[in-house]
């Protein structure tokens, strides 16, 4: 098959949820579907649970898990699809935003019942900026939950999606019928577990026929003559061409435990989402049917066994076909590199690639030479955008307690920055290293594995920051000056970039009053 049949038939996704809204359960239907998995229960949840014994084992069960589910692909309806995971808890949503510049679309879960919740607004917000393609699937309608309609404006409000109904519920809870699906004119019936077969459904163009009345009750066909009748009123007709630009979002309602809802969800995403989509670097646009390979690094998975030190790096290929032991040009690294064992990822199973095409996801045995962000390329000098580091929030210092164990420590911790867990940064002045992190887990994260990975032991210190944000100016003098007449409040991060410490909203912007011609920038990419 040639490249372009290849990349056609790809389609490469991302499912956003807050915790608990449903992703484990909806992720592992769609493999059902798929032939995947055979059994229910296959995929585990990575969430974080709650009530864990403590927070960083509770990590280590989450990172073994993770990386059998980083990547799920399956194939349907001739189209093969990849699935990449998403870490729903908070401390972990820069894993999340990175993760979201390796899809081509996105599917959001929404609980009937709590509705849209932050988790959920921070992650659309950075989807709509890119533009990325959302199917909204509204889970859990066997349940009591709030109106379906109250639903559709809690969408448009809180996630600023507009959004155009391709299924709608008849009752819910205790009361729940099944679905009338606008996309393919048909009654869907619930029943529960699902059981549901081709006699639930029923073929009904026209809402007015009697065949409805009969299946699901007077009252209810009536209310749901009128939903309909509002719905076309109100919504804008479905177009492929706004959902493919981010302009409208089509959204399904369902069941995901008892398998509702969820096959009409899948046959729309086959037939409406967007194939292996451009990428941005700083030279140019790079297109899917460029011939040449290109790709790049958006996450860094350390192996769990402390006797083999090489991590796996996540390659979204973007251009060209990969070929297993063909050799590659590593831009940041400016040198050539071969990957004998390539993986690819079908449901919890990894099997060498000899082959990769645009949209897939290929596991690279890597023994420290990636960092999140890496380009590989043909030999041309490509940076991929939109893969930045956020400016941390939590700030500490971070103390070496076994001198004999520095080099350990040191490595230790340049490796984790590189997996993205956090950012280093060190002081000007004096040396010192503060850690700074997106959420609170990583601190626990870091020592635990410095300890267990690296034999080095570390403890914190408090530091008093509010923000650490990169610095740049057109004008060297006066990039120099800040540097000088700030010292105490300056640091390098891993790439030697600098970096004014905050130590309040107050600091940070009498530094910018003070230093008018300097640009102080919240995210790595500038
Ligand atoms: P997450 O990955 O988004 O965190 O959510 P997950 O799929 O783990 O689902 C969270 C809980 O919601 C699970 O229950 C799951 O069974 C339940 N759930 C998912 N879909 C539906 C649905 O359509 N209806 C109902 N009623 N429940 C649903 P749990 O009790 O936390 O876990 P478990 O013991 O059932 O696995």
């Amino acid at each position: 098959m040639s490249q372009l049949e290849e990349l056609k038939k790809r389609k490469t996704f991302g499912i956003v949820a807050h915790p608990d809204a449903g992703k484990t359960t909806l992720t592992e239907k769609l493999l059902l579907f798929g032939g995947a998995i055979q059994e229910a229960g296959a995929v585990k949840s990575n969430k974080i649970r709650k009530h864990a014994t403590s927070d960083f084992m509770e990590i280590e069960r989450q990172r073994g898990i993770s990386v059998a589910t980083s990547v799920m692909a399956f194939d349907y309806r001739g189209k093969k699809i990849n699935i990449l995971d998403t870490p729903g808890h908070k401390d972990f949503a820069e894993d999340t935003y990175r993760t979201l510049t390796a899809v081509d679309s996105v599917i959001v879960v929404i609980d009937v019942a709590k509705g849209v919740e932050e988790q959920t607004e921070k992650l659309v917000e950075v989807c709509r900026m890119r533009n990325t393609p959302i199917i909204v699937f509204i889970n859990k309608l066997d349940r009591e939950g709030k109106d379906a309609f109250d639903l559709l404006d809690e969408v448009e409000t809180k996630l600023g999606l507009h959004v155009t109904p391709l299924s709608w519920p008849v009752g819910m809870g205790q009361r729940f019928k099944g679905v009338y699906s606008l996309y393919e004119k048909n009654l869907i019936l619930f029943s529960p577990h699902g059981k549901q077969d081709d006699e639930d459904i029923f073929k009904i163009s026209d809402l007015d026929e009697s065949l409805l009345d009969s299946k699901v009750g007077h009252a209810e066909a009536d209310t749901l003559r009128d939903e309909i009748h509002t719905i076309v009123s109100v919504y804008p007709e479905f177009s492929r061409e706004d959902y493919l630009n981010g302009a409208i979002c089509p959204v399904f309602f369902g069941s995901a435990v008892n398998n509702f809802g969820v096959r009409e969800l899948l046959d729309c995403f086959v037939d409406i989402a967007p194939q292996p989509l451009p990428r941005v670097t700083e030279e140019r646009i790079v297109k899917p049917v460029e011939e040449k390979f290109s790709g790049f690094i958006f996450k860094i998975h350390a192996n769990m066994d402390p006797k083999h030190r090489d991590r796996i790096a996540f390659l979204r290929v973007c251009s060209g076909t990969f070929e297993r032991n063909k050799s590659y040009y590593h831009v940041r690294q400016e040198k050539n590199m071969k990957f004998p064992n390539p993986t690819a990822f079908m449901a919890a199973k990894k099997s060498v690639v000899d082959e990769a095409y645009p949209g897939d996801i290929v596991g690279l045995y890597d023994s420290g030479n990636f960092k999140i962000g890496d380009s590989l390329s043909e030999g041309e000098v490509l940076h991929f955008k939109g893969i930045p580091s956020f400016s941390p929030e939590l700030f500490r210092f971070v103390n070496n307690t076994d001198p004999m164990k520095t080099k350990q420590l040191n490595k230790g911790l340049d490796q984790l920055m590189d997996e993205g867990v956090a950012q280093l940064f060190t002081k000007e002045d004096n040396g010192r290293k503060i850690i700074g992190t997106v959420g609170s887990l990583q601190f626990d994260v870091i020592q635990y594995r410095l300890k267990q990975e690296y034999g080095a032991s570390c403890d914190y210190e408090p530091v008093h920051l509010y923000k650490a944000c990169w610095i740049s100016s057109k004008n060297p003098v006066a990039l120099k000056e800040i540097v000088s007449r700030r010292k105490k409040d300056i640091a390098r991060d891993t790439d030697d970039r600098l970096v004014f410490l905050a130590e309040s909203a107050w600091t940070l912007q009498m530094a910018q009053e003070n230093h008018p011609e300097v640009e102080f920038h919240f995210t790595s990419e500038f």
